[in-house]
């Protein structure tokens, strides 16, 4: 029988990469935008009613943002909504989901971000809240093992919609691959490739793995 994957976020970027690779899966997909896909729900993670998946084994959660300003014009609002839907979306669906993924030996891929391994300008909220869901992952696989597994990826820049305005231009595209120690920017297949690993691999769980073109690490 095909295990079951709910992946919240799987219409666009990352998420859609996964859904393309994860063949051998039954996979749910949940987005605010409407598609005619089997299995797919329309609506707001932050705040609508879930739907009931019996037989739920993994979930993977790719609603995420960037939000980049000096530190003195973040507002209060700016780092609530930056945890709403980076760490309380996550803990949301995972309450739902909890006993479902426990029954059928589940799970879970959270991403972050490479901005909490390494301090960046501009990105103290994102990696407030990143650095939460992180702390969050580690937390949910020492009290969820031996039952469910739970990583994080961290990637860097990568081409998807929410890194639209940060990649909008062929300078700017080629500024941030320059950037990397291996002068490129991330492609939504690099990233999911190892969410798929994360979701396969029977003896990892507690892990952040970092995709980012050797940013968080290597000085070159
Ligand atoms: N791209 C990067 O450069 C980058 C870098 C570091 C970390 N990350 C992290 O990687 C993860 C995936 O990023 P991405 O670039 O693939 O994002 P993306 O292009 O914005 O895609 C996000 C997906 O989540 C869905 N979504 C967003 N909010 C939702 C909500 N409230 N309810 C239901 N669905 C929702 C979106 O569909 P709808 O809009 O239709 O709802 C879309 O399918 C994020 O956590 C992000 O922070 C990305």
């Amino acid at each position: 029988m095909k295990r079951k994957t709910l992946i919240i976020g799987g219409t666009k970027g990352i998420g859609k990469a996964i859904l393309e690779n994860l063949k051998s899966h039954e996979c749910h997909v949940i987005s605010r935008s409407y598609s005619a896909r089997q299995n797919h729900y329309a609506l707001d993670v932050l705040q609508d009613e879930l739907p009931e998946i019996e037989g739920l084994n993994n979930i993977v959660y790719c609603p995420g943002s960037i939000t980049l300003k000096p530190f003195h014009r973040l507002t209060v609002e700016d780092f609530i909504s930056d945890y709403r839907v980076n760490v309380l979306g996550a803990v949301r669906v995972l309450q739902f989901y909890f006993k479902e993924l426990k029954k059928n030996k589940g799970s879970v891929v959270l991403f972050g971000t490479v901005a909490s391994q390494q301090g960046m300008s501009f990105h103290a909220s994102i990696a407030a809240a990143k650095g939460g869901l992180e702390s969050l992952a580690r937390s949910l696989a020492a009290e969820w093992a031996p039952n469910i597994r739970v990583n994080v990826v961290n990637p860097s820049l990568t081409d998807t919609p929410l890194a639209e305005a940060l990649l909008s231009t062929d300078q700017k595209r080629e500024n941030a691959a320059q950037r990397h120690p291996l002068k490129k920017i991330g492609s939504p297949e690099d990233i999911a490739e190892a969410a798929i690993f994360c979701l396969e691999n029977q003896w990892v769980t507690g892990q952040t793995i970092g995709v980012d073109g050797g940013m968080s690490t290597v000085r070159v």
